[in-house]
């Protein structure tokens, strides 16, 4: 499954979860290897608990069993929402900034100059009006807005819930060249019900079926 450049640094083992207002475990045995160099892409159907294992890895939920190692040391919950940049499902939802340059600066009062170009280049915002509304963005320029926000954090680990939901075919083209590039810097962990859409990008893939990871082959 890894290739030469892959770097293993994350490993989930054995992983079980139940929220406290769910009947049923959602996570029942999740076991996954991840390193930086490709994407590493979780497809699965509605409902299969893709968001849930984003959460888990994230720190945002901490499993009942099973164990989590971050460069082969165990790591608690606190310390992977230390190295996590998550980008939730529709993110320009929850843009607060009045313009792109302010949506930046939350949490970073002091942003400079540097980090913010720099930032935006990865992103491909360069040459947008950082004085414009997010909202005025187009989608695709917003889903980026959105990833660099998360970057300007310096995540070891950067995590993606459906990343081309609700974008027009166009754009999606965009997104998936972004996301071939991120991976590259870190770790990059994309879940999707739509896996059909990556299909052209080289990338460690699984699915997630009756709370497992199953390792899939491209699909052609
Ligand atoms: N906090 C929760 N309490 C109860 N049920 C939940 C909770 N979170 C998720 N679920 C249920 O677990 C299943 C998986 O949810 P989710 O992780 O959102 O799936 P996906 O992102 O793959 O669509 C769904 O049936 C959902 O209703
Ligand atoms: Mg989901």
């Amino acid at each position: 499954m890894f290739g030469k450049n892959i770097i293993r640094m994350l490993e989930l083992k054995r992983l079980h979860y139940q929220p406290a207002t769910a009947n049923t475990p959602i996570l029942k045995g999740v076991n996954l290897q991840a390193g930086s160099g490709q994407p590493t892409l979780i497809a699965g159907a509605s409902g299969s608990g893709k968001t849930t294992l984003v959460e888990v890895i994230s720190g945002l939920s901490n499993p009942q069993k099973g164990v989590i190692y971050w460069k082969n040391k165990l790591i608690k919950a606190r310390q992977r929402r230390c190295i996590s940049g998550v980008v939730f499902q529709f993110p320009e939802r929850y843009f607060l900034g009045l313009t792109i340059a302010q949506e930046l600066r939350l949490g970073h009062r002091r942003l400079s100059g540097e980090s913010q170009a720099a930032v935006l280049k990865t992103v491909g915002l360069s040459k947008v009006d950082l004085r414009k509304k997010p909202e005025r963005l187009s989608g695709g320029q917003q889903r980026r807005l959105a990833i660099a926000v998360q970057l300007l954090r310096k995540p070891s680990i950067l995590l993606l819930d459906e990343p081309t939901a609700g974008l027009d075919w166009s754009v999606r083209y965009e997104v998936l060249e972004l996301l071939a590039e991120l991976s590259k810097e870190q770790i990059l962990i994309v879940v999707t019900h739509e896996p059909e859409l990556f299909k052209n990008l080289l990338s460690s893939t699984y699915v997630l079926k009756e709370g497992k990871l199953w390792p899939m082959s491209k699909l052609s």
